[in-house]
């Protein structure tokens, strides 16, 4: 039960807005003393305001302790006797107040009151402090080194010799700064920090500046004392003691970039340097802003909860976002690498530059950074083909968002697990898809000229939504405008139009419709002869038009669409926006097929009629290059989207894919591929043999060409390697003789010289896996997780281990990842999802977090990525009546599909097919 409350509250967390903290009057809340606690709302009044931090730490890695002291200088707006600001965890020893000269206001040490369901201190001053005055707040706090993932907190590696190593690294994105230093935690408070670090003779510290100089303190200790930094958010800061190894390069523009990793895997530290260093320049002239900071490190840190962190000039990662052996780690891997370090590098502009105002407002960090990765790939690496991958970021945005239980890009997040919870699929991957739509609607040009303009104007400050789409374009005189020009028009009758395919277009109004309104619409194209008629609804998996709830789901939806199309006729886009419920269009001549949303540049699925998807179908099948390989792709997505929804037949689907035998580019044979997997998965389960058996030969009949003619090396290009990587994979999941034969054999060869022979990098997985299956390769293979370097190569090891049919083992790799010595609790997250995609482990996984629960959440704080990734991992591998009972489901079959929704009929968990 306590589980099943947790996924609702994941679900539904745009209604749990805490409302009573902010209304009820002062006084109220009491301290731990039990005396009044002067504020009462979760955000820290505004009229005290940090401007500098001059902050002293020393973390002791033996002890395991860390102490400090933090000088605050604060800007005074109104009289008041306390300050009230975030601490959290944090032991405080003493507080004072000071004045500009820095004299004590009293001789006393001030009291200092917890308010922790707030995380938050409030110190009084014996003399009211004058609006207008300086003054400094000093505080001396001290606490153990977090043991999680947040906070300042402990990570530990091996050496190849077997002896364990501490170091002591921060995560404080969004609201874990406050457990490392007193602090006002909150992104609208940007200060300038000066750090220094205390550490042993052994270590280095590294901060977000450059290191000034460093003083010898006694005791064998030595001070490090960095550059005062920019002015930047607190969650932002970021401090270091370890004992890496480092490279280091200079970009053409002077700003010096090292990548650090433990002393063992500096080998692996030479790509992202590359890539560090073409990024950054790359930035530097995409955005016309320099990289502010006269350095910029990256480094990885062996125990790191979420993917990467982008503290300004000291970005950290976990180590598969930033290692990369040549000789082991893949081609998937590599371009992994590269987009991490292009999504933390665009950080440093989107973000660290200009903040978003609040939390609501994430997406202007993470959405931005996201389409920045395929922004700056495409031009640095264009051999890497990251265009591929574009369709399945806004493809993974529709799954969420064509759920009553999405919410709008922008929405209400007050405390710290709400706020965790916006660093999700709609702030990233929607709002990147929304970005490109309108870089489409836009030009580059125009986009990127739109976006400097918003960068100049709240850089070192903070912006909301709305500031950016006044940004976007410039505004003109009437004569401009009417010349053609992209801008507003100053004028009043024209003011916030902008000019689009001959249309007048209100652009800030358009992107309301796309950011403050939550879901995805559908269009339904209708042919008649030369007219489109075009209509547009809310698309909604479950809910059908003969659903009662159907009118009040759609109602109040419309977006303002930039439609384009293109038919038999025209081998050019056409336009149009669509800003209301229906319209219809006139084409120039009859034509035998017409394909709207070219290269699914814009967000929204299409629906066709009988005629209209007949034609598509038929045009696939004679001569599937008369469209993109992004138009086929997405026409296979928005098929499958809408047999999901019940509005289209499942065999219509299945006609459309039958020309993928003759398909050769891999976006659309993987998205075919992945349909078909799905529905082999939810089979599979139910231990059917022989419809298992038929749907086998069913899907490979559409592969074997492509399977037969893979060789098992490296050879060609990304994109033809990510290929290989999954069709052999999946021909060997599906036990294709050729394909064991050969995996054996490389497996054996491979045994057989201890591991010294590289094996081809793209296709070791599926040879370990096909290894994994018996007792001797299952040990060998654990074997060689403990003593591997090399963190790409640990995961290929651990995903194999996980694919054993034998749920003894499964069960001993859960304990090992619960233990956290052989396998770290970093990865248990993706340990219990690779054991719950296996047919035999799924019930094991759910039960091992339904019997663990307590302590995950320990490991895994509520709205964490990890225990999202933990929930999601397990409950979807769920299809039948009773597992979906199980997680409290209340279910209906309709149309060949179990529909889940959560108690209250408003949150689809599921929809699968039967
Ligand atoms: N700013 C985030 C890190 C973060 C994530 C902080 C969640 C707080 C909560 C960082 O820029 C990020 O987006 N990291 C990604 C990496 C990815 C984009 C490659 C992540 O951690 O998954
Ligand atoms: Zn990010």
């Amino acid at each position: 039960m306590h589980l099943l409350l947790v996924i609702l509250f994941f679900l539904e967390a745009q209604f749990c807005v805490q409302s009573s903290d902010s209304n009820s009057p002062a006084g109220e809340n009491l301290a731990t003393n039990g005396l009044p606690f002067p504020w009462s709302k979760v955000r820290l009044p505004s009229y005290i305001v940090p401007v500098h931090y001059h902050l002293l730490i020393h973390p002791n890695l033996t002890t395991l302790r860390f102490n400090g002291s933090v000088k605050i200088e604060i800007d005074v707006k109104n009289n008041t006797n306390w300050v009230v600001l975030h601490s959290k965890n944090l032991k405080i020893f003493t507080a004072t107040v000071l004045d500009e000269h820095e004299a004590h206001l009293s001789d006393k040490v001030l009291s200092v009151l917890e308010y922790p369901s707030h995380e938050q201190i409030a110190i009084f001053s014996p003399k009211i402090l004058t609006s207008g005055e300086k003054y400094f707040l000093y505080l001396e706090f001290g606490a153990p080194l977090s043991d999680g993932f947040y906070g300042f907190y402990k990570s530990t590696y091996k050496t190849k010799a077997g002896e364990t190593r501490v170091l002591a690294s921060t995560h404080f994105e969004p609201t874990s700064a406050r457990m490392a230093l007193p602090c006002f935690d909150e992104p609208i408070f940007k200060a300038n920090y000066t750090v220094r670090i205390r550490r042993g003779p052994s270590h280095i510290a590294l901060s977000n500046m450059p290191l000034e100089q460093t003083v010898e303190i006694g005791n064998g200790l030595f001070e490090d004392q960095f550059e005062v930094s920019v002015r930047m958010s607190s969650y932002l800061l970021a401090f270091i003691v370890c004992d890496f190894r480092s490279v280091s390069g200079m970009t053409a523009t002077g700003i010096n970039i090292t990548i650090y990793a433990v002393p063992e895997k500096w080998h692996q530290t030479h790509y992202a340097l590359e890539a560090a260093l073409r990024l950054l320049e790359f930035y530097e002239q995409y955005f016309n802003i320099l990289y502010p900071l006269p350095k910029l490190d990256l480094i990885a840190i062996p125990d790191f909860q979420a993917g990467a962190m982008e503290n300004w000039g000291l970005t950290t990662y976990r180590e598969t976002s930033l290692l990369y052996d040549p000789d082991i780690s893949s081609a998937s891997d590599k371009l992994w690498v590269t987009m991490v370090i292009g999504h933390e590098l665009a950080h440093q502009w989107f973000g660290n530059l200009v903040t978003m105002e609040w939390w609501n407002d994430i997406w202007l960090n993470e959405g931005f950074a996201r389409y920045m990765e395929f922004v700056s790939l495409e031009a640095v690496y264009p051999e890497l083909k990251v265009e591929d991958h574009f369709l399945d970021t806004c493809f993974g945005a529709i799954g969420r968002d064509s759920l009553n239980s999405s919410r709008p890009i922008s929405s209400l997040a007050e405390n710290p697990a709400q706020i965790e919870e916006m660093f999700d699929t709609v702030s990233y991957d929607k709002g990147a898809c929304i970005l490109h739509m309108l870089r489409n609607f836009l030009t580059n040009e125009g986009f990127q000229s739109g976006i400097i303009r918003y960068l100049h104007r709240f850089k070192y400050s903070n912006a909301r939504n709305e500031d950016l789409w006044d940004s976007l374009i410039k505004t003109c005189s009437e004569e401009e405008f009417t010349a053609g020009e992209y801008c507003y028009s100053s004028t009043q009758a024209t003011k916030n139009a902008y000019r689009f395919a001959g249309e007048h277009i209100d652009l800030k109004k358009m992107m309301y419709t796309w950011t403050l309104q939550k879901g995805i619409p559908l269009i339904t194209v209708k042919r008649q002869g030369r007219k489109l008629y075009i209509g547009q609804e809310r698309f909604l998996k479950i809910v059908l038009p003969d659903d009662p709830s159907w009118h009040s789901l759609q109602e109040g939806y419309l977006w303002h669409i930039p439609l384009t199309y293109k038919t038999s006729h025209s081998d050019y886009e056409m336009k149009h926006i669509l800003t209301t419920k229906s319209d219809v269009l006139t084409l120039d001549e009859e034509v035998d097929w017409v394909k709207l949303n070219s290269d699914m540049n814009g967000y929204y699925i299409v629906h066709y009629d009988e005629e209209g998807w007949n034609a598509l179908t038929e045009l696939l099948r004679i001569n599937h290059t008369a469209l993109s390989f992004k138009d086929r792709a997405s026409l296979i997505h928005n098929a499958f989207q809408l047999v999901t929804a019940g509005r289209l037949s499942l065999n219509r689907a299945l006609d459309l894919i039958g020309y993928l035998k003759s398909e050769t580019h891999n976006v659309p044979l993987l998205q075919g591929l992945g349909y078909l997997q799905s529905f082999y998965k939810m089979i599979e389960k139910r231990n059917i043999a022989d419809i298992t058996h038929n749907l086998k030969t069913y899907i490979l009949q559409y592969f074997r060409d492509v399977i037969d003619k893979q060789s098992w090396s490296d050879d060609g290009m990304v994109s033809d390697r990510r290929l290989r990587e999954e069709v052999l994979s999946l021909a060997c999941d599906f036990d294709y003789p050729p394909c064991l034969e050969k995996a054996k054999h490389l497996y054996n060869s491979w045994v057989e010289s201890n591991g010294a022979i590289s094996l081809p990098t793209d296709v070791s997985e599926t040879v370990y896996m096909v290894g994994a299956q018996d007792d001797s390769g299952w040990a060998y293979l654990l074997e060689k997780y403990g003593v591997s370097m090399c963190e790409t190569e640990k995961s290929k090891f651990l995903s194999a281990l996980a694919s054993s049919k034998d749920s003894e083992k499964l069960s001993r790799l859960l304990q090992l990842g619960m233990d956290g010595t052989l396998i770290k609790t970093q990865n248990l997250p993706s340990l219990i999802y690779l054991v719950a995609k296996n047919p035999v482990g799924h019930f094991l996984a759910w039960d091992f977090v339904k019997k663990h629960w307590d302590e995950l959440v320990e490991k895994f704080p509520l709205g964490s990525f990890g225990i999202r990734n933990i929930i999601v991992g397990t409950v979807t591998q769920f299809s039948s009546t009773e597992e979906l009972r199980e997680v409290g489901c209340s279910f209906v079959v309709l149309k060949g599909m179990i529909i889940c929704f959560d108690g209250s009929f408003t949150a689809l968990l599921f929809v699968l097919f039967v």
